[in-house]
Parts: C-alpha cells; structure tokens; sequence
C-alpha cells in the first residue's frame, strides 16, 4: 500500500482528505484528538514543498438550517494553532473563491475548505458519492492524500469519489497506523489474544463477536449487552436492559464460542439508571425491580485475572455506565487490568471506549486508541472498508 512517503510533494498540489468530525458545542471543541491525529501528514506535506489542502465532514447536515453550528471555521482555527503558522480557511466547498485560495497557494501553505457534507442539502452529493462532484475536488489538486481513517467505512465524495477519478492516490500515516495496528490485532495477533467488548447492545457487536470468535483466545463480555447473554443461559435479569429479538442470536453464540467466551458472573445494580440511588451487588441473578449497570467485584477479578500474560488485546465498549461514578467501576478495573499487562499490545477501538479511557485518566497506558468509532468497528468485524480499498487499488 502506497503512502505519503511514496509520492513526491514538491510543488504539488496536494489534497488531503482528514476526519476532523469533532465534537463542536457553540463553536468551541469538545476533543481535538482527531486534529492532533492528522499533524503527522499535514507536516509531512509541508515540510516537503507541498501545498496543502485540506477537508472533512463535521457531523451529518440534510438542510439549510443544520449548517449552523456546523462549519470548519473553529478547527480551521485550532490547527492553525497546533502547526503553529497561517491556516487559510475558505468558507466554500466549491466555486471561485475556493479555487483562487488554491491558485494563490505557495508551497508549505494550508488551506482548509468548508465541510463536504454542506454539498449533502442539495441530493446528497457528498455522501451519496456523486461522481461530478468528486471529479470536481479532484481537479482541484495534483495528488490525493486519504488520511481520514475515521471515515474509511464511508464511500463518499470526498474520499472514494476523487481516489476512483484516477488520480494518484496514497494513505497518509493515520491511516496507515491505524490499519496496521487493528489490522494486525486481529489478523496476526502476538497470542494469548484477548478481546474485550462492552456497551449496551449485542446487536451492535454482532458482527465483531463472529469475526473474532475463531481468532481471539478469549473474548470477554461485559457492559449491558451481558444481560440479553444472561437472558440466553437461563438466568433472572431483573429490569436490566434486554434485547428479546437477539436472546436466540445470544445462545448460537454462546455455543458457537465455547469456553472462549467469559461472561461477568456479578452485577453492581439499582433500581433506576441514576448514580442518585442506592446501589447494591448481586452474584448471578439479578432480582426484579433492579437493573444491572456495571460488572460486579468478582467479574472484575475473573477479567484481570483472564488477562493476565495476554500479549494482544483489543477493547470496545465500556463494562458499564461509566459516565456515572456508582457504575464506573468496572471499566476502571479492565483499565487497571490492561495497564498491568508487560509486552503486550493494547488496543483501544474508538468510540465510547476511548471515551472512558480519557475520562478515567488511561489513555496513556494503551498502545494505541483509534480515532475510528465506526470504522474500527467494521475494520474489527472483518469488513473491507471502502475508504481503503479505494486507495488499494491504486
Ligand atoms: C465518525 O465520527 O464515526 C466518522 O467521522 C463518520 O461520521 P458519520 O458516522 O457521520 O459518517
């Protein structure tokens, strides 16, 4: 797979396709993870004599009135100050003033435009990959960079579509550490290798269990989708969340698992989802009128000690409402489990767990945390993404 470092950047034109989909609240950032992951590239086209120019989506617009609140301006503005120079941001995705900026461009300078998916109001342009439009962004540059791993699932405009134009196209290094660290957990993992999935609903990891059945040594579950699992073997749940349409899916993959599958074998509940009620602990059964949300003591000794000289893992979903101190927990304890791990590679997939992980001051302690949600969970399910393939197939 080609890269960045494969091309030559010299007075070129180089468009760069980055996932700044950023938490935005009244124009200020929420977590600018996500531009710090992109400086790699960014610098790398500079400080090469390339031109850079750069785009994204940020959130999901269908109307006129979801523009608000929605520009690039404010992380236009952020990276400026992450590289520490000039940030030109262009208010437009197309048209003349777009491409005058891109005219006007010395080598080394930056230029942002306006999020792509303000090309969605009018039939969906961007994200139903239209071909005029992507041909339209490719003809603004010389050559294309995908950096935009978060969006590699996606088979939009701005990454699928200019890359199928035919010009040349490369991974900028996001992409390819990302792809070489999941890729390489789940497709050639140093063993044991132990995979960790949590959050609310087995409908969500469906795809990633199967995947990861016949390649993981042990896959342990936790967080409110252990419920519909319990449901499955028997057990009582109480009020805690269940999906009655998957209890049948849950007990084929009990079977098909084995004993690769651990289960949590207590439950920290309540009778409401607050951190305001009392909370109590029940082993196995939880009794009605309560509701588990988080793994209980022992789970947490079964999991740190099913860990223990795991030389792989790979998280994804937190083991309870960790957002709320009563329920934090478990998620804490796997945390304090993994980082105890000696040579081992961690792996963190995006999303609510990377979440938990910087919240609960862990971030540190991984060996890598995706700035993918859904795309490593697709990457983790054993599906192509198409934002890659795309850039494969140059
Ligand atoms: C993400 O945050 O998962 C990506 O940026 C993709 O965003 P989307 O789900 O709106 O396509």
């Amino acid at each position: 797979k080609m890269t960045v470092k494969d091309i030559d950047l010299k007075d070129k034109k180089v468009l760069v396709r980055v996932d700044f989909n950023v938490p935005l609240k009244d124009g200020v950032i929420g977590d600018d993870t996500r531009i710090k992951a992109a400086l790699p590239t960014i610098n790398y086209v500079i400080d090469n004599g390339g031109k850079a120019i750069l785009f994204s989506h940020l959130g999901r617009v269908k109307t006129e009135e979801d523009k608000a609140g929605k520009s690039l301006a404010p992380v236009a503005k952020r990276l400026g100050e992450l590289l520490g120079k000039e940030v030109t941001f262009v208010p437009e995705t197309r048209g003349a003033d777009l491409e005058s900026a891109i005219n006007n461009m010395k080598d080394g300078d930056v230029v942002v435009f306006e999020n792509t998916r303000f090309e969605d109001i009018d039939g969906k342009k961007e994200s139903g990959n239209d071909a005029e439009l992507g041909k339209y962004w490719a003809s603004l540059g010389d050559v294309f960079v995908n950096d935009a791993f978060g969006t590699a699932h996606r088979a939009h405009a701005s990454n699928v579509g200019i890359a199928s134009t035919g010009i040349p196209t490369v991974a900028g290094f996001l992409m390819e550490k990302e792809i070489k660290f999941i890729g390489e957990a789940v497709e050639e993992p140093k063993r044991p290798m132990i995979a960790i999935l949590g959050g609310a609903k087995v409908s969500d990891k469906i795809g990633v269990i199967k995947n990861l059945i016949p390649k993981a040594d042990k896959i342990l579950i936790g967080g409110g989708m252990t419920y519909t699992f319990n449901k499955a073997k028997g057990m009582e749940i109480g009020n805690s969340l269940v999906e009655a349409d998957k209890v049948e899916l849950a007990k084929e993959l009990i079977e098909a698992a084995g004993d690769k599958l651990v289960l949590p074998v207590d439950s920290i509940t309540a009778a409401e989802f607050s951190n305001d009620v009392p909370t109590e602990e029940h082993a196995g059964d939880v009794p009605e009128g309560q509701m588990g949300l988080d793994i209980g003591p022992e789970s947490i000794a079964l999991f740190a000690e099913t860990l223990k000289g795991a030389k792989t893992v790979v998280w994804n979903g937190p083991m309870g409402v960790f957002e709320m101190s009563n329920f934090a927990r478990g998620t804490i304890g796997v945390c304090e489990a993994i980082a105890n791990l000696e040579d081992a590679t961690t792996i963190i997939g995006g999303g609510d767990s990377a979440a938990a992980a910087e919240q609960l001051g862990f971030a540190d302690k991984f060996t890598h945390i995706s700035t993918g949600g859904g795309a490593s969970l697709e990457l983790l399910e054993g599906k192509e993404l198409p934002g890659l393939a795309a850039i494969n197939d140059k």
